[in-house]
């Protein structure tokens, strides 16, 4: 069986009661599996296996579709997500100015690979493709703020913000 979520906060069978209440309120509503799943993330943590079969078998939809889902979009997670997200923007404009540099250096200073999460629990680290800031590159964001001209000696003032 899957490991159980250990997002802090978490308790197990309350959220998938939670979840089950959602799922109620989608019940026979087109396109709703998005939207149960995003809502389920947002309870749970994360999208584990063991959720994925909960809201398989509470919305008779087959496990391969909501798995195909929920590996499709990026914003979907099956692993517990650190309580900030931090993604590094390597579209072209960013990466020729640096953004490379920006993602090693807080691959360093946080001590996580590409995609992993913290020990404390408080950052996930990702990329991006071009967030919007091409004239001030490199940007990265952290949740939704926006931060232009990064280099690697300013993230340690930005990232005591958090
Ligand atoms: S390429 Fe980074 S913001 Fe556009």
């Amino acid at each position: 069986m899957q490991a159980k979520c250990t997002c802090p906060g978490t308790d197990h069978e309350k959220a998938l009661a939670q979840i089950a209440n959602v799922i109620d309120l989608y019940r026979g509503k087109d396109g709703s599996l998005i939207q149960v799943l995003h809502l389920a993330q947002q309870i749970y943590g994360c999208l584990p296996l063991e959720v994925q079969m909960f809201i398989s078998r509470e919305m008779g939809i087959p496990l391969s579709e909501i798995s195909g889902v929920v590996s499709f979009y990026s914003f979907f997670s099956t692993v517990p997500r650190g309580e900030h997200t931090i993604r590094v923007c390597l579209g072209t404009a960013c990466y020729v100015r640096g953004g490379k540099r920006v993602l090693e250096g807080l691959m360093q200073r946080l001590g996580v690979e590409l995609g992993g999460t913290t020990q404390d629990g408080k950052f996930t680290l990702e990329v991006a493709r071009c967030i919007g800031a091409c004239g001030l590159a490199p940007a990265m964001l952290i949740d939704d703020e926006v931060f232009k001209q990064v280099n690697v000696n300013k993230l340690e003032s930005i990232l005591t913000k958090f």
